[in-house]
């Protein structure tokens, strides 16, 4: 294994030589200043000192995570869109995310059922679209925190019935800020008091505005319910994601960021993933958020185990050390210590934040009481 000489730890540690000496004593373990110890004692003397046993510095593994991301380059291929459903209230979102997952995802031949993972992919005559299947709300907000794109098109549900709501103008104005692309989905159009002409008149107010009316956004007339229109959805989606022109790096160590995530009792942690580059494979390392492991299965959203899984494809992933919150990154990285040297390092850091923040909680308290 990996050892240290007490004199380069105790300069590490910002310590005299002879006081790492002394407390390696008292450990019943007798080393001069030159002499080196194992990885293990060095650990257990440094938290004898009262230090919290990080092995590496911070800004070091946080830059050779970095690096990894950085290193997954090379030829950029297209892939598939990412879409997000949003709408008012009742709107019919959760209907269109189900039908297309009933019709259109392949079930798994051992259950029979799809899994609810928090995203799927299908796979259409035009090409593969995955779908979030969070609120898009939360995937915007997670977008908002990271900085970065989770989601490449925006569907809007509006029901025929019931028009422009106040969730709607907001579902707009997100997908504006973000410069996500809209389609609408004029939805319950099997309905007698439907309305499309409406929805579109309601949507000009919001600067959405339809091809018919010399607009470029794509209008497609649905019913959840039936099915009709489904597919001229899936064509516009696909129609969409040309005009993006959306590429990834395929070959190389994966990254990407997690959908959803929970406990199995036992499965243990399982986190949805979303890759955005390389590919992601059994066996891989990875660090996600203050979490670290290795990839011990992964799982489709028919419940079938798969090898891998490519940018923009969600999969779900077991042998995580503990649960990752949504949102957060994972990098596959290429050994294990430095995957749980990154987790831990956030880890206390963010222990440290939060006791810096519980103290300064405190400190106003004490200043309100006076
Ligand atoms: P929230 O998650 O509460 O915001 O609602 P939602 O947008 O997910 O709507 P949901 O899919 O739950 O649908 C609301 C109601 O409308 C349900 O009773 C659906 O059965 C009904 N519904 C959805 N789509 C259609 C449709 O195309 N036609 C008809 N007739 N009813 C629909
Ligand atoms: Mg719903």
């Amino acid at each position: 294994g990996e050892t240290i000489t007490v004199a380069d730890l105790a300069q590490k540690l910002a310590m005299k030589g002879g006081e790492v000496v002394k407390a390696l004593f008292k450990m019943g373990v007798m080393a001069t200043i030159t002499q080196s110890i194992d990885h293990d004692t060095a650990v257990l003397v440094t938290e004898e000192l009262g230090h919290v046993a990080l092995k590496a510095d911070a800004d070091n593994v946080e830059d050779a995570l970095l690096a990894h991301v950085e290193e997954t380059q090379g030829e950029k291929v297209v892939r598939p869109p990412v879409v997000t459903i949003m709408g008012h209230v009742d709107h019919g979102k959760t209907s269109l995310l189900d039908y297309i997952r009933r019709t259109k995802v392949v079930s798994g031949e051992a259950g029979g059922i799809t899994q609810h993972i928090g995203a799927y992919h299908v796979e259409t005559d035009r090409g593969v679209i995955s779908f979030l299947d969070t609120p898009g709300h939360a995937a915007f907000s997670a977008m908002r925190a990271r900085g970065a794109k989770l989601t490449d098109i925006v569907v809007l549900v509006v029901a025929a019935d019931d028009g422009v709501k106040p969730q709607t103008k907001e579902a707009v104005q997100h997908a504006k800020a973000a410069k996500v692309p809209l389609i609408v989905a004029i939805n319950k159009i099997d309905k007698s008091d439907a309305d499309p002409l409406r929805v579109k008149n309601e949507l000009l107010g919001e600067e959405v505005v339809a091809e018919e009316f010399g607009g470029d956004t794509q209008f497609v007339e649905i019913s959840a319910k039936t099915g009709q229109g489904i597919d001229a959805l899936l064509d516009a989606i696909s129609i969409q994601a040309e005009l993006l022109e959306l590429t990834a790096v395929r070959d190389g160590r994966a990254n990407g960021v997690v959908i959803e995530s929970s406990l199995d009792k036992g499965r243990g942690p399982v986190a949805t993933v979303l890759v955005q580059a390389g590919t992601l494979k059994k066996g891989d390392y990875l660090v996600c958020g203050v979490q670290y492991g290795r990839v011990r299965a992964l799982f489709d959203e028919r419940g079938e185990q798969v090898p891998e899984a490519t940018p923009s494809i969600p999969v779900q992933v077991l042998g995580l050390s503990g649960v990752p919150d949504s949102g957060d990154d994972f990098v596959v990285v290429d050994d294990e210590r430095l995957a749980k040297d990154v987790a831990q390092q956030r880890d206390a850091k963010r222990r440290e934040s939060r006791l810096v923040a519980q103290a300064g909680n405190r400190m106003e308290d004490i200043l309100a009481q006076m």
